[in-house]
């Protein structure tokens, strides 16, 4: 089975409207590898100008960096998928370990987005990892179950398939301290084995699995090389045209 890598750039609460189309210009000088897709998540505010930027039917895409569990209502600063997919979205990246640890996001809370944005076709990219005591404590696989078990209750094998996950240890998340590719490689292929139980061997090989935390041009090509990473989510390095290009580059 072979997987076709992503790479997707979660700018945070970083880069505005004319830093967007900046991003937008630079990286569309470079020619992309041939087998390699490419994902920018900008803030929600960016996200008109970046599919504008990126023109119709552009090989690049665009995804949010979340979304609400409901299509519509009274949930005032909220933002529905529907309007996600009006702006071109085509990802949603859901359970981001900022979002549960600012703004006290739990598994079973972020299930319901990820019913969501399944039922409305968006690929949902569902962020897992522990934190660095619970790594210290031996809990890794423990905390890694639990958030697949919570965060999937209800979801069938099929749309299972079509998800993309992102581990990323939240010890490694803008800390510069990067998940050796041996580290990594152990709880991606403790993830997909947990599909395989759960939802079927067939199934777990079809999810891309990617790597977040601390990635570099430096370090990508070791992590990308693993048998089950699929590409990375990339923070800060992504902020930069020229460091995203290089990381994107070793898909080559
Ligand atoms: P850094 O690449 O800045 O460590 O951030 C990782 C991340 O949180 C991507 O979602």
């Amino acid at each position: 089975m072979t997987r076709t890598p992503l790479i997707v750039a979660n700018w945070k609460m970083n880069h505005g409207l004319d830093e967007t189309i900046k991003f937008v210009a630079e990286i569309s000088r470079s020619t992309l590898p041939d087998k390699v897709e490419v994902v920018l998540c900008p803030p929600y505010t960016s996200l008109h100008t970046l599919s504008v930027a990126l023109g119709e039917g552009a090989t690049i895409k665009a995804g949010a960096q979340n979304c609400h569990f409901e299509i519509k209502g009274a949930y005032t600063g909220e933002v529905s998928v529907e309007f996600l997919k009006e702006l071109s979205c085509e990802y949603v990246i859901i359970g981001h370990s900022e979002r549960r640890q600012y703004f006290k996001e739990d598994n079973k809370f972020l299930n319901k987005k990820l019913h969501c944005a399944i039922e409305a076709k968006l690929i949902p990219i569902y962020c897992i990892g522990e934190l660095e005591s619970e790594r210290e404590s031996g809990d890794t696989f423990n905390v890694i179950a639990r958030q697949m078990q919570e965060g999937l209750a209800g979801l069938a094998k099929d749309q299972i398939g079509e998800m993309v996950f992102a581990y990323e240890p939240v010890w490694a998340i803008g800390t510069g301290k990067t998940a050796t590719p041996e580290i990594a490689q152990e709880v991606h292929a403790f993830i997909r084995k947990w599909i395989a139980t759960n939802f079927g061997t067939l199934y777990a090989e079809l999810p891309r699995i990617l790597y977040g935390g601390s990635v570099t041009p430096d370090n990508a090509g070791a992590l990308i090389a693993q048998r089950d990473i699929d590409g990375a989510l990339v923070g800060g390095a992504s902020l930069s045209a020229s460091n995203f290009l290089k990381i994107i580059s070793v898909c080559r």
